[in-house]
């Protein structure tokens, strides 16, 4: 397999007064952030909508997508927490006499010219968000005919996407009704709101909601909460959900 080369896409001198750069990497927009002594790369697109993560807060070694709240690890890119369920493509990054360097990270654990600082991300192909962190360790329980595995969150999120809202005609998910997936011992937890406490439909999204969810190969059981907080508003909405509703 070939080695991606390396560019050089900032220099230390940019860090002045900030935490972090924005850049383009292997021609995508990119953004390269410093916590303490560390230089990290991430994509600077959220995976949940396609929002520039530019502005995020930082918060411990995450950054927080500034617009719905979903948050990557900076170093593996993967989605922390909902409404985001797929990682964000992250970079390898080296330091080398004040100039930065980063390339697209693809496995080569290999750095060419290690110098002062280095931060190797790992292979982005990861589902990692929160309830998600057992799939791997179970890998080997269907193949020996054990209990079948519950499905991803990603993929649970997907087919909450049936459950329609009777009044806006979008799905609940694209709607941003949809604030948490756990699932413990093939029981799941839906975690969700409604556009308002008084909405009339919320009985009949609720029961399709948990049907949707019971219906999937390795769930037992379905639980569906409903909370107001914090209370939904237009702007938990997709751009899907948007165009589809003409109202921006
Ligand atoms: S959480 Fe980033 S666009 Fe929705």
């Amino acid at each position: 397999m070939s080695e991606t080369a390396w560019e050089q896409v900032a220099n230390v001198d940019e860090f002045a007064g900030t935490d972090r750069v924005s850049v383009i990497i292997d021609d995508l927009p990119a953004l390269i952030v410093k916590l303490e002594d560390q230089y990290f790369a991430i994509e600077d697109v959220c995976t949940h909508d396609g929002q520039p993560l530019t502005d995020g807060p930082i918060v411990e070694n995450s950054i927080e997508c500034p617009r719905h709240g979903a948050r990557f690890d900076l170093k593996s890119g993967a989605a922390l927490c909902m409404p985001a369920t797929q990682p964000v493509q992250t970079f390898d990054v080296e330091v080398r006499d004040g100039a930065i360097f980063a390339r697209p990270s693809n496995g080569d654990s290999s750095p060419s010219a290690p110098e002062s600082s280095t931060v190797s991300a790992p292979p982005v192909t990861q589902l990692a968000a929160e309830g998600d962190t057992e799939q791997s360790s179970d890998a080997t329980n269907e193949a020996s005919g054990g209990p079948q595995e519950a499905p991803r969150v990603g993929d649970m999120l997907e087919s909450l996407k049936k459950v329609v809202d009777p009044e806006l005609f979008v799905n609940i998910v694209d709607l941003g009704l949809v604030y948490d997936i756990t699932e413990d011992n093939n029981q799941v937890t839906v975690t969700m709101t409604l556009t308002s406490p008084s909405c009339p439909a919320g009985p009949q999204i609720v029961g399709q909601a948990r049907e949707v969810i019971e219906s999937l190969p390795g769930v037992t059981g379905a639980e569906i909460k409903l909370t107001m907080s914090p209370p939904w508003n237009p702007e938990m909405m997709t751009e899907d959900a948007r165009d589809q509703l003409g109202i921006f």
